[in-house]
């Protein structure tokens, strides 16, 4: 710093105009301007009426979309509609909108400051020496006088609408990063549905908590069956009655070291073998249960030789049903489907991290990122020989979230 700011005393700085103190500030500064041009030097030339009209119009979009962030963040239905549930397109687009609507807020607000240093504040080429160390009294005046010079040549200072459209959409822009907070108070199991195939809303449960309510659950395979398709006078039109896509399994439909994929089944909804009726429509039902999120269960029959040295779980020790093992297919790292699985050395593999999770010994995490064994379905047979479940899973399906306890 120059030598010179020591002899200035507050008085004096205080008995300074604006102009001064800025002159004194470059000076100070030793910034060299090289260059400068207001651009607006007369007041009320048109094209600083046009530059604000345009500055002022992506302000207030970034308001307008700050306020729509704001409505659609505190009212927009945002609870989870399973597939095929009424109001599911208005809970899908709910994340979409909140990111379109704060992220046109945040691009207008800062568009719209890009373009008042384009199109408002003088243009400079000043070139400065770097300088350590705090600054001292008279730095922070000068510099305060420099910016509010920078302010009124700006010509900000004498557009007040513009003043108020650039407050707003900065108090409404950090509303929009604050706002999100308010979801770390809010209670997301607060409002939950009736219990169904996906549960009832919360992430403890699943299609197999069914079970906990009396509902007899089968383990169904998916037929893959689709609608048909029918035309006539009535015209073209899709036909589900009759269409079985899950239906019950026994024991010998898997060969030993064999997995198979299936999924809860309530006794209302079976509609297969010596109990099949052809003007049923289970349909949609089946659908519910393919689509809950926490449904899909691997079913895996181990050779019996291998069986035999299987280490069970505590507590899971008759979890089991003879050669037979279910357990739940997503992954407990992060919620992949663990599709694959090993005959040859009884792991299931996670396709997504590469988990590896050992079927002989309750699917206990033998590699990679999970860190929690894939939880285990209690089964039996029924006496028509149908596989169902005997229990609901003894802990929460799928990765971890903040309230689970084990
Ligand atoms: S989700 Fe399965 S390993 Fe990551």
């Amino acid at each position: 710093m120059s030598n010179e700011k020591k002899n200035y005393t507050e008085q004096e700085l205080r008995g300074m105009s604006q102009d001064e103190l800025a002159q004194l500030g470059t000076e100070l500064d030793e910034v060299t301007v090289a260059y400068r041009k207001e651009r607006f030097p007369v007041e009320n030339d048109p094209a600083e009426k046009r530059a604000s009209i345009s500055v002022g119009i992506f302000f207030g979009i970034a308001i307008i979309a700050a306020i729509a962030f704001l409505g659609v963040y505190l009212f927009w239905p945002w609870g989870y509609k399973g597939h095929g549930e009424s109001g599911q397109f208005l809970h899908a687009v709910y994340t979409p909108l909140l990111g379109l609507t704060s992220g046109l807020a945040i691009l207008c607000l800062g568009i719209g400051v890009v373009m008042i240093v384009k199109k408002m504040v003088p243009e400079e080429i000043a070139v400065q020496n770097r300088h350590d160390g705090p600054s001292d009294e008279v730095d922070r005046q000068t510099v305060t006088a420099l910016l509010n010079d920078a302010w009124q040549t700006s010509t900000l200072g004498r557009r007040k609408a513009l003043q108020g459209l650039l407050g707003g959409a900065g108090i409404l822009a950090g509303l929009v990063v604050i706002a999100p907070l308010g979801g770390a108070i809010r209670n997301p199991w607060a409002v939950r549905h009736e219990m169904n195939y996906n549960g009832d809303g919360t992430l403890w449960t699943s299609g197999w908590t069914l079970h906990d309510q009396g509902v007899k659950l089968y383990l169904a395979r998916d037929t893959g069956a689709i609608a048909e398709h029918h035309e006539g006078q009535s015209g073209n039109h899709w036909e589900t009655k009759g269409v079985s896509r899950l239906v019950r399994v026994r024991p010998e439909d898997l060969s030993a070291a064999a997995m198979e994929t299936v999924f809860p089944l309530a006794e209302n909804d079976v509609n297969d073998g010596d109990r099949y009726d052809p003007q049923r429509d289970v349909y949609e039902n089946h659908m519910h249960s393919i689509h809950g999120p926490r449904n899909a269960v691997m079913l895996i029959r181990l050779r019996h030789d291998d069986a035999k040295a299987v280490v069970e779980r505590e507590n899971q020790e008759d979890f089991h049903y003879g050669d037979y093992y279910a357990y739940s297919k997503i992954c407990t790292h992060v919620g992949c489907p663990t599709s694959l699985f090993e005959a040859q050395t009884n792991r299931i593999l996670c396709p997504c991290h590469q988990s590896q999770f050992d079927a002989m010994q309750y699917a206990k995490p033998v590699f990679g990122p999970a860190a929690r064994a894939l939880p285990q379905l209690p089964i039996t047979v029924d006496e028509e020989g149908y596989l169902i479940a005997r229990g609901n899973f003894i802990e929460p399906v799928g990765p971890a979230f903040w309230e689970r306890e084990s």
